[in-house]
Protein backbone atom coordinates (compact mmCIF):
# COMPACT_ATOMS: atom_id res chain seq x y z
CA UNK A 1 0.00 0.00 0.00
CA UNK A 2 2.31 2.95 -1.19
CA UNK A 3 -0.81 5.54 -1.11
CA UNK A 4 -2.38 7.84 1.18
CA UNK A 5 -5.76 7.64 -0.23
CA UNK A 6 -8.11 5.12 0.64
CA UNK A 7 -9.56 3.29 -2.59
CA UNK A 8 -13.49 4.02 -2.73
CA UNK A 9 -14.06 0.31 -3.29
CA UNK A 10 -12.03 -0.83 -0.51
CA UNK A 11 -14.47 -2.94 1.95
CA UNK A 12 -15.22 -2.06 5.39
CA UNK A 13 -13.15 -4.53 7.97
CA UNK A 14 -15.93 -5.56 10.48
CA UNK A 15 -15.59 -9.12 10.69
CA UNK A 16 -13.15 -11.45 11.56
CA UNK A 17 -12.79 -13.10 7.95
CA UNK A 18 -12.40 -10.10 6.43
CA UNK A 19 -9.30 -8.78 9.42
CA UNK A 20 -7.75 -12.59 8.65
CA UNK A 21 -8.00 -11.38 4.97
CA UNK A 22 -6.38 -8.30 5.55
CA UNK A 23 -3.51 -9.68 7.59
CA UNK A 24 -2.73 -12.32 5.36
CA UNK A 25 -2.54 -9.59 2.25
CA UNK A 26 -0.39 -7.20 4.59
CA UNK A 27 1.81 -10.02 5.71
CA UNK A 28 2.89 -10.63 2.04
CA UNK A 29 3.06 -6.59 1.22
CA UNK A 30 5.20 -6.35 4.47
CA UNK A 31 7.80 -9.27 3.37
CA UNK A 32 7.72 -7.64 0.18
CA UNK A 33 8.42 -4.29 1.03
CA UNK A 34 11.07 -5.02 3.73
CA UNK A 35 12.82 -8.24 2.00
CA UNK A 36 15.58 -9.59 5.03
CA UNK A 37 16.04 -5.50 6.62
CA UNK A 38 15.13 -4.75 9.85
CA UNK A 39 12.19 -2.50 11.37
CA UNK A 40 12.26 0.14 14.29
CA UNK A 41 9.40 0.82 16.07
CA UNK A 42 8.17 2.61 19.00
CA UNK A 43 5.64 0.59 21.34
CA UNK A 44 3.56 2.53 23.16
CA UNK A 45 1.01 -0.46 24.30
CA UNK A 46 -1.79 1.63 22.41
CA UNK A 47 -3.71 -0.28 20.03
CA UNK A 48 -2.52 1.32 17.10
CA UNK A 49 1.10 0.48 18.04
CA UNK A 50 0.30 -2.78 18.84
CA UNK A 51 -1.63 -4.15 15.82
CA UNK A 52 1.27 -2.51 14.02
CA UNK A 53 3.33 -4.63 15.89
CA UNK A 54 1.78 -7.17 15.62
CA UNK A 55 1.51 -7.26 12.08
CA UNK A 56 5.24 -6.64 11.39
CA UNK A 57 5.46 -9.70 13.79
CA UNK A 58 3.80 -11.91 11.86
CA UNK A 59 5.31 -10.60 8.60
CA UNK A 60 9.27 -10.75 9.50
CA UNK A 61 9.49 -11.85 13.54
CA UNK A 62 13.17 -11.02 14.81
CA UNK A 63 13.68 -8.40 12.21
CA UNK A 64 10.75 -6.06 13.79
CA UNK A 65 12.76 -4.11 16.68
CA UNK A 66 10.21 -2.64 19.27
CA UNK A 67 11.21 0.14 21.61
CA UNK A 68 8.76 0.42 24.83
CA UNK A 69 9.87 3.86 26.60
CA UNK A 70 8.17 3.51 30.42
CA UNK A 71 8.36 7.13 31.16
CA UNK A 72 6.70 6.02 34.33
CA UNK A 73 3.62 8.21 33.27
CA UNK A 74 2.15 5.17 31.99
CA UNK A 75 -1.23 3.74 33.63
CA UNK A 76 -0.53 0.42 36.46
CA UNK A 77 0.40 -2.68 34.95
CA UNK A 78 0.64 -0.82 31.46
CA UNK A 79 4.71 -1.28 31.03
CA UNK A 80 4.51 -4.67 32.22
CA UNK A 81 1.51 -6.23 29.76
CA UNK A 82 3.68 -4.48 26.72
CA UNK A 83 6.04 -6.75 27.89
CA UNK A 84 4.09 -9.61 28.59
CA UNK A 85 2.30 -9.27 25.37
CA UNK A 86 5.14 -8.92 23.19
CA UNK A 87 7.86 -10.41 24.25
CA UNK A 88 6.60 -13.53 26.16
CA UNK A 89 3.42 -14.61 24.61
CA UNK A 90 4.21 -13.21 20.65
CA UNK A 91 8.10 -13.02 20.98
CA UNK A 92 8.71 -9.94 19.98
CA UNK A 93 12.27 -9.12 19.97
CA UNK A 94 11.98 -5.44 22.60
CA UNK A 95 13.94 -3.09 23.92
CA UNK A 96 12.14 -1.73 27.50
CA UNK A 97 13.87 1.48 27.72
CA UNK A 98 13.48 2.26 31.90
CA UNK A 99 13.15 6.12 31.24
CA UNK A 100 11.29 6.73 34.59
CA UNK A 101 13.59 8.76 36.87
CA UNK A 102 14.80 10.53 33.50
CA UNK A 103 11.46 12.00 32.75
CA UNK A 104 10.50 12.87 36.23
CA UNK A 105 13.67 14.13 37.26
CA UNK A 106 12.85 16.92 34.21
CA UNK A 107 9.15 17.52 35.11
CA UNK A 108 10.29 18.30 38.98
CA UNK A 109 9.00 21.90 39.73
CA UNK A 110 7.13 22.24 35.97
CA UNK A 111 4.06 23.71 36.29
CA UNK A 112 2.88 25.16 33.47
CA UNK A 113 0.93 22.27 31.56
CA UNK A 114 1.95 23.02 28.02
CA UNK A 115 5.71 22.89 29.40
CA UNK A 116 5.20 19.64 30.81
CA UNK A 117 3.50 18.56 27.94
CA UNK A 118 6.78 19.61 25.54
CA UNK A 119 9.02 18.52 28.08
CA UNK A 120 7.27 14.81 27.73
CA UNK A 121 7.46 14.72 24.13
CA UNK A 122 11.06 16.35 23.46
CA UNK A 123 12.33 13.82 25.68
CA UNK A 124 10.36 10.53 24.41
CA UNK A 125 11.85 11.60 20.96
CA UNK A 126 15.43 12.17 22.52
CA UNK A 127 15.06 8.48 24.61
CA UNK A 128 14.06 7.02 21.32
CA UNK A 129 16.56 8.22 19.02
CA UNK A 130 19.27 7.47 21.63
CA UNK A 131 17.86 3.65 20.54
CA UNK A 132 17.62 4.47 17.13
CA UNK A 133 21.16 4.95 17.17
CA UNK A 134 22.34 1.67 19.23
CA UNK A 135 20.38 -0.31 15.94
CA UNK A 136 20.46 2.00 13.10
CA UNK A 137 23.53 0.99 11.38
CA UNK A 138 21.39 -2.81 11.05
CA UNK A 139 17.83 -0.89 10.65
CA UNK A 140 16.34 0.57 7.43
CA UNK A 141 12.61 1.04 8.05
CA UNK A 142 10.55 2.91 10.82
CA UNK A 143 7.29 1.49 11.69
CA UNK A 144 4.50 3.46 12.66
CA UNK A 145 0.70 3.00 13.60
CA UNK A 146 -0.51 5.33 11.69
CA UNK A 147 -4.13 5.11 11.25
CA UNK A 148 -6.05 7.18 8.03
CA UNK A 149 -7.53 9.79 10.58
CA UNK A 150 -3.98 10.74 10.71
CA UNK A 151 -3.88 11.27 7.86
CA UNK A 152 -6.78 12.83 6.77
CA UNK A 153 -6.61 15.26 9.79
CA UNK A 154 -2.61 15.52 8.69
CA UNK A 155 -4.13 16.68 5.12
CA UNK A 156 -6.82 18.67 6.80
CA UNK A 157 -4.23 20.88 8.91
CA UNK A 158 -5.54 20.15 11.82
CA UNK A 159 -2.28 18.08 13.32
CA UNK A 160 0.92 16.88 11.74
CA UNK A 161 0.71 13.30 10.91
CA UNK A 162 3.40 11.27 12.68
CA UNK A 163 3.62 9.34 15.49
CA UNK A 164 7.09 9.04 16.64
CA UNK A 165 8.09 12.21 14.71
CA UNK A 166 10.94 14.48 15.33
CA UNK A 167 13.75 12.42 14.70
CA UNK A 168 17.01 13.99 13.45
CA UNK A 169 17.81 13.97 9.70
CA UNK A 170 20.78 11.58 10.19
CA UNK A 171 18.46 8.93 10.72
CA UNK A 172 17.31 8.43 7.66
CA UNK A 173 14.47 5.10 7.67
CA UNK A 174 12.20 4.28 5.38
CA UNK A 175 8.47 4.24 6.90
CA UNK A 176 6.11 1.42 7.15
CA UNK A 177 2.80 1.96 8.01
CA UNK A 178 0.89 -1.33 7.68
CA UNK A 179 -2.94 0.49 9.17
CA UNK A 180 -2.41 3.82 7.29
CA UNK A 181 -5.61 2.58 5.67
CA UNK A 182 -7.80 1.79 8.44
CA UNK A 183 -10.26 3.93 10.74
CA UNK A 184 -9.73 3.21 14.46
CA UNK A 185 -12.88 0.21 14.23
CA UNK A 186 -11.29 -1.70 11.93
CA UNK A 187 -7.69 -1.59 13.59
CA UNK A 188 -9.78 -3.24 16.75
CA UNK A 189 -11.44 -6.17 14.81
CA UNK A 190 -7.61 -6.56 13.16
CA UNK A 191 -6.33 -5.93 16.65
CA UNK A 192 -8.79 -8.72 17.83
CA UNK A 193 -8.08 -11.45 15.39
CA UNK A 194 -4.33 -11.22 15.51
CA UNK A 195 -4.98 -12.36 19.23
CA UNK A 196 -4.01 -9.30 21.11
CA UNK A 197 -5.91 -8.85 24.12
CA UNK A 198 -9.31 -6.96 24.49
CA UNK A 199 -7.54 -4.59 27.03
CA UNK A 200 -5.30 -3.61 24.04
CA UNK A 201 -7.59 -3.65 21.63
CA UNK A 202 -10.34 -1.82 23.28
CA UNK A 203 -8.32 0.94 25.24
CA UNK A 204 -9.79 4.04 25.84
CA UNK A 205 -7.79 6.68 24.32
CA UNK A 206 -4.82 7.74 26.51
CA UNK A 207 -3.11 11.36 25.96
CA UNK A 208 0.52 10.86 24.69
CA UNK A 209 2.18 12.88 27.88
CA UNK A 210 -0.17 9.98 29.97
CA UNK A 211 -0.93 10.90 33.76
CA UNK A 212 1.33 13.65 33.92
CA UNK A 213 -1.44 15.87 32.68
CA UNK A 214 -4.13 14.17 35.09
CA UNK A 215 -1.09 14.95 38.21
CA UNK A 216 -1.68 18.34 37.87
CA UNK A 217 1.07 21.32 38.27
CA UNK A 218 4.08 19.97 39.35
CA UNK A 219 4.18 16.26 39.49
CA UNK A 220 5.74 14.28 42.50
CA UNK A 221 6.30 10.80 42.98
CA UNK A 222 4.04 10.09 45.92
CA UNK A 223 0.76 11.99 44.03
CA UNK A 224 1.74 10.49 41.06
CA UNK A 225 2.01 7.29 42.62
CA UNK A 226 -1.55 7.89 44.63
CA UNK A 227 -2.94 9.16 40.66
CA UNK A 228 -1.85 5.95 38.98
CA UNK A 229 -3.46 3.44 42.34
CA UNK A 230 -6.83 5.77 42.43
CA UNK A 231 -6.76 5.31 38.28
CA UNK A 232 -6.48 1.84 38.72
CA UNK A 233 -9.69 1.40 40.84
CA UNK A 234 -11.60 3.80 38.88
CA UNK A 235 -11.03 1.55 35.53
CA UNK A 236 -11.28 -1.80 37.71
CA UNK A 237 -14.92 -0.50 38.80
CA UNK A 238 -15.94 1.20 35.66
CA UNK A 239 -15.32 -2.36 34.19
CA UNK A 240 -16.73 -4.46 36.80
CA UNK A 241 -19.89 -2.65 36.23
CA UNK A 242 -20.31 -3.66 32.58
CA UNK A 243 -19.03 -0.21 31.24
CA UNK A 244 -15.88 -0.61 29.91
CA UNK A 245 -16.64 -0.45 26.59
CA UNK A 246 -19.63 2.19 27.06
CA UNK A 247 -17.85 5.17 28.50
CA UNK A 248 -15.29 7.13 25.55
CA UNK A 249 -12.85 8.12 28.37
CA UNK A 250 -13.09 7.00 32.35
CA UNK A 251 -9.98 8.14 34.65
CA UNK A 252 -8.70 9.86 37.62
CA UNK A 253 -7.21 12.98 38.49
CA UNK A 254 -5.24 14.41 41.48
CA UNK A 255 -4.77 18.33 41.92
CA UNK A 256 -1.91 19.98 43.30
CA UNK A 257 -3.89 21.36 46.50
CA UNK A 258 -4.71 19.41 49.81
CA UNK A 259 -8.13 19.73 51.98
CA UNK A 260 -8.70 18.43 55.23
CA UNK A 261 -10.10 15.08 56.31
CA UNK A 262 -10.33 12.72 58.75
CA UNK A 263 -8.30 9.76 58.67
CA UNK A 264 -8.08 7.01 61.61
CA UNK A 265 -9.76 9.55 63.25
CA UNK A 266 -7.23 11.62 62.86
CA UNK A 267 -6.86 15.19 61.25
CA UNK A 268 -5.80 14.55 57.87
CA UNK A 269 -4.29 16.79 55.40
CA UNK A 270 -4.47 15.06 52.14
CA UNK A 271 -5.22 15.29 48.83
CA UNK A 272 -7.98 15.00 46.45
CA UNK A 273 -9.19 12.57 43.59
CA UNK A 274 -11.45 14.13 41.01
CA UNK A 275 -13.21 11.11 38.75
CA UNK A 276 -13.57 12.25 35.46
CA UNK A 277 -15.87 9.93 32.65
CA UNK A 278 -17.24 11.43 29.56
CA UNK A 279 -18.53 10.52 26.80
CA UNK A 280 -17.94 11.76 23.31
CA UNK A 281 -17.78 11.14 19.65
CA UNK A 282 -14.43 13.06 18.21
CA UNK A 283 -13.35 14.26 21.38
CA UNK A 284 -14.28 17.67 20.21
CA UNK A 285 -17.64 17.70 22.26
CA UNK A 286 -17.90 15.90 25.55
CA UNK A 287 -21.11 14.88 27.77
CA UNK A 288 -20.56 13.46 30.85
CA UNK A 289 -22.42 10.36 31.65
CA UNK A 290 -24.72 9.87 34.84
CA UNK A 291 -23.39 7.25 36.19
CA UNK A 292 -25.12 5.16 39.10
CA UNK A 293 -24.85 6.28 42.52
CA UNK A 294 -23.38 3.03 43.98
CA UNK A 295 -21.00 3.03 41.97
CA UNK A 296 -19.54 6.45 42.28
CA UNK A 297 -20.23 5.39 46.29
CA UNK A 298 -17.99 2.40 45.76
CA UNK A 299 -15.02 3.97 43.48
CA UNK A 300 -15.70 6.85 46.29
CA UNK A 301 -14.95 4.51 49.41
CA UNK A 302 -12.35 2.51 47.81
CA UNK A 303 -9.94 5.28 46.76
CA UNK A 304 -10.56 6.65 50.08
CA UNK A 305 -9.19 3.43 52.21
CA UNK A 306 -6.84 1.75 49.53
CA UNK A 307 -4.97 4.84 48.18
CA UNK A 308 -2.79 6.48 50.99
CA UNK A 309 -2.68 10.59 50.49
CA UNK A 310 -6.03 10.59 49.39
CA UNK A 311 -9.10 11.60 51.62
CA UNK A 312 -11.72 13.22 49.39
CA UNK A 313 -13.13 12.58 45.79
CA UNK A 314 -15.15 14.34 43.69
CA UNK A 315 -16.80 13.25 40.58
CA UNK A 316 -16.88 16.23 37.80
CA UNK A 317 -20.08 16.94 36.52
CA UNK A 318 -18.45 19.17 33.71
CA UNK A 319 -19.16 18.46 29.52
CA UNK A 320 -16.87 19.81 27.23
CA UNK A 321 -17.22 22.84 26.47
CA UNK A 322 -16.87 24.41 28.28
CA UNK A 323 -14.45 22.76 30.39
CA UNK A 324 -12.11 19.98 28.30
CA UNK A 325 -11.48 16.30 28.51
CA UNK A 326 -8.10 16.40 30.42
CA UNK A 327 -7.62 19.64 33.28
CA UNK A 328 -4.54 20.51 31.36
P1 LIG B 1 -9.16 17.85 25.67
O1 LIG B 1 -8.59 17.88 27.05
O2 LIG B 1 -8.46 18.79 24.73
O3 LIG B 1 -8.85 16.38 25.11
O4 LIG B 1 -10.65 18.02 25.61
C1 LIG B 1 -9.36 15.89 23.90
C2 LIG B 1 -8.80 14.48 23.68
O5 LIG B 1 -7.38 14.55 23.43
C3 LIG B 1 -6.67 13.85 24.43
N1 LIG B 1 -5.49 14.66 24.75
C4 LIG B 1 -4.25 14.42 24.30
N2 LIG B 1 -3.78 13.44 23.53
N3 LIG B 1 -1.61 14.37 23.70
C5 LIG B 1 -2.44 13.40 23.25
O6 LIG B 1 -1.97 12.48 22.58
C6 LIG B 1 -2.01 15.40 24.47
O7 LIG B 1 -1.24 16.25 24.87
C7 LIG B 1 -3.41 15.42 24.78
N4 LIG B 1 -4.18 16.27 25.50
C8 LIG B 1 -5.45 15.79 25.46
C9 LIG B 1 -7.63 13.68 25.59
O8 LIG B 1 -7.32 12.56 26.40
C10 LIG B 1 -8.95 13.56 24.88
O9 LIG B 1 -9.15 12.25 24.39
Amino acid sequence: MDSNVRPADMARITTPELAQAFIDEQVVALKEQIGDGKVLLALSGGVDSSVCAALLIRAIGQNLVCVHVNHGLLRKGEPEQVVKVFRDELGANLIYVDAVDRFLDKLEGVDEPETKRKIIGAEFIRVFEEEARKVADDVSFLGQGTIYPDILESEAGIKAHHNVGGLPDDLQFELVEPVKLLYKDEVRVVGKQLGLPDSMVYRQPFPGPGLGVRCLGAITRDRLEALREADAIVREEIGAAGLGDKIWQYFAIVPDFRVTGIVDNQRAYDWMCIIRAVNSIDAITAEVPELDWPLLKKMTSRIMTEVPGICRVAYDLSPKPTATIECE
